[in-house]
């Protein structure tokens, strides 16, 4: 895969430890649920080192002093469902104080092609930096959608969040959204011909749900 200048892949022996878990099959519901959200927290650190600052004036038990601080109302979370919501606790974890809002999309299954059924986006999002979350990037035709449905709205900064990602996901996403910073925990080798992440962990959605 060539080199993107928007596409920044992790390679932290801690996340390649808890990723072996969790695409193993034998990881049950709960502690795939509790990994993504592990892995996604990691991955938050790293995502956010760039969110704007503004100072603020502290008073120490000493003196006072001149802070900084992300503003609590200036990031956002938006999960594509169903999978990204798994994703919600990870970045809650360490911004607790991040709005929330959620953009439906499923693959038609004959198609493969991203149907958009519902968005619900926070008052000002346009203001925000939002981060999209979506544990896995296939043929990144719903990233992609998601992506402009957040533009369409208004949004300016943008960073997107995948846990596993095939190469034709993330070519499609970094071409398609330059301006779009995209964080990729693992790449994958590869897709199959039902558009499924090689070697992956499977469904994401119906491995965090169990509806299969
Ligand atoms: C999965 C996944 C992504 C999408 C990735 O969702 O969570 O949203 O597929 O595939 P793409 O890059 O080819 O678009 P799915 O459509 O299975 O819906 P779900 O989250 O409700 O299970
Ligand atoms: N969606 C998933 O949940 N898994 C894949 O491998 C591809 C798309």
């Amino acid at each position: 895969m060539k080199n993107y200048k928007n596409v920044f892949v992790f390679d932290h022996p801690l996340i390649k430890h808890k990723v072996a878990i969790l695409r193993d099959k034998k990881t049950g519901m709960k502690e795939f649920r509790e990994l993504v959200e592990e892995i996604t927290t990691i991955m938050t650190y790293e995502s956010m080192r760039d969110v704007r600052l503004v100072p603020v004036t502290v008073e120490t038990p000493l003196e006072v002093t001149t802070q900084y601080k992300v503003p609590e109302e200036s990031i956002a979370i938006v999960p594509i469902l169903r999978a990204g919501l798994g994703m919600v606790n990870g970045v809650h974890k360490v911004f607790p104080t991040a709005r929330v809002g959620h953009i439906g999309m499923y693959r038609d299954e004959q198609t493969m092609e991203p149907q958009e059924y519902y968005c619900k986006l926070p008052d000002g999002i346009e203001n925000k930096t939002v981060f999209l979350v979506d544990p896995m990037l296939a043929t990144g035709g719903s990233a992609c959608d998601a992506l402009d449905a957040l533009k369409k709205r208004g949004c300016k900064r943008i960073k997107f969040m995948a846990i596993i990602a095939a190469p034709e996901g993330v070519q499609r996403v970094a071409e398609a959204h330059p301006d779009v910073t995209v964080y990729i925990s693992t790449l994958d080798r590869a897709l199959n011909e039902n558009c499924y992440i090689l070697p992956g962990l499977g469904d994401a959605g119906d491995r965090l749900f169990g509806t299969k």
